[in-house]
C-alpha cells in the first residue's frame, strides 16, 4: 500500500483544514469522509425517511447514489447529478447525521465505498474510524484534538449566526453520540499519534504531520529494501 494518512478526530479539532493541508503539501489525494455521512442523511431527509427510525433509514440506505472528488482544492460531493456540496451543511443536515451515521447498514456501504476510492492510497482520508476501521492498516494514523472551548469557537466562525455556547452543547452532544453508538464509535486508534491543536497554528500543525508522513514513508522503504535483500 502506498502511503494512507487516517486523519480521525471529534469535530472542531481541525481535521478538514490540517487534511487537506497535508494533501497539498505531499501531493496526495484527499477524501473527506464525514461529507459521505452528510450527503447519505441530506437524501434520506430529501426523500422523507425518518432519520430517527434505524429500520427505516437501513431500508433504504443502498439507493443513494454517492459521487465523491478527491482534489484537495476541489472536494466535490454529489448524489446523483445534484452537486450537494453546500447543502449538506445546513443545520437540518448537521442535526439529523449522528442517527444515520450510527446505522450499521449506512456504515458497511460507505466504508466499503472509502475503501475502494483509497484504493492503492495516495490520500489523506478524514473521518472518526478511519484509523480503526476503513484502513487500520494505515502507514500512518493521526488523532486530533483540541479542548472544548478551541473546537466551539473554530466551529461558530464557520457557522454564521451561531454563538459559542450554542455551539459547544450541539457539538458535545454530537460527540457523545458519535463515541457511544454500537457500530465503529469514535475512538484512538492504540497506535494512532495524539496531535492537539489547541494552541498550535494551522501551518504548525500541518507541517508537523507532514514530518511524521516523511518519516513512516522513509521507514517504509528502509523495511521494503531490507526485506528485498533478504530475498535469495
Ligand atoms: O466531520 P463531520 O462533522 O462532517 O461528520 C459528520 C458526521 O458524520 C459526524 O456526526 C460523525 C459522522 N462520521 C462518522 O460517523 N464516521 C466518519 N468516518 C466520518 C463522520
Amino acid at each position: 500500500m502506498t502511503l494512507v494518512i487516517a486523519m480521525d478526530g471529534p469535530s472542531g479539532s481541525g481535521k478538514s483544514s490540517v487534511s487537506k493541508g497535508v494533501a497539498r503539501a505531499l501531493g496526495l489525494r484527499y477524501l473527506d469522509t464525514g461529507a459521505m455521512y452528510r450527503a447519505v442523511t441530506w437524501w434520506m431527509l430529501r426523500e422523507g425517511v425518518k432519520v430517527e427510525d434505524p429500520a427505516a433509514v437501513a431500508a433504504r440506505a443502498g439507493e443513494p447514489d454517492l459521487r465523491c472528488g478527491t482534489d484537495p482544492d476541489d472536494p466535490a460531493i454529489s448524489v446523483g447529478d445534484t452537486d450537494v456540496s453546500r447543502p449538506i451543511r445546513t443545520p437540518e443536515v448537521t442535526g439529523a447525521v449522528s442517527a444515520v451515521a450510527a446505522v450499521p447498514e449506512v456504515r458497511e456501504r460507505l466504508v466499503a465505498l472509502q475503501r475502494e476510492i483509497i484504493g492503492i492510497g495516495g490520500i489523506v482520508v478524514e473521518g472518526r474510524d478511519i484509523g480503526t476501521v476503513v484502513a487500520p492498516d494505515a502507514p500512518v494514523k493521526i488523532y486530533l484534538t483540541a479542548s472544548p472551548e478551541v473546537r466551539a469557537r473554530r466551529r461558530s466562525k464557520e457557522l454564521s449566526g451561531a454563538t459559542v455556547s450554542a455551539t459547544q452543547a450541539d457539538m458535545a452532544r454530537r460527540d457523545r453520540l458519535d463515541s457511544t453508538r454500537k457500530a465503529d464509535p469514535l475512538t484512538r486508534a492504540a497506535d494512532a499519534v495524539e496531535v492537539d491543536t489547541t494552541s498550535l497554528a494551522l501551518p504548525e500543525v500541518i507541517s508537523e504531520i507532514v514530518q511524521i508522513a516523511k518519516g513512516a514513508d522513509a521507514g517504509a522503504s528502509v523495511r521494503e529494501a531490507l526485506s528485498s535483500e533478504e530475498r535469495p
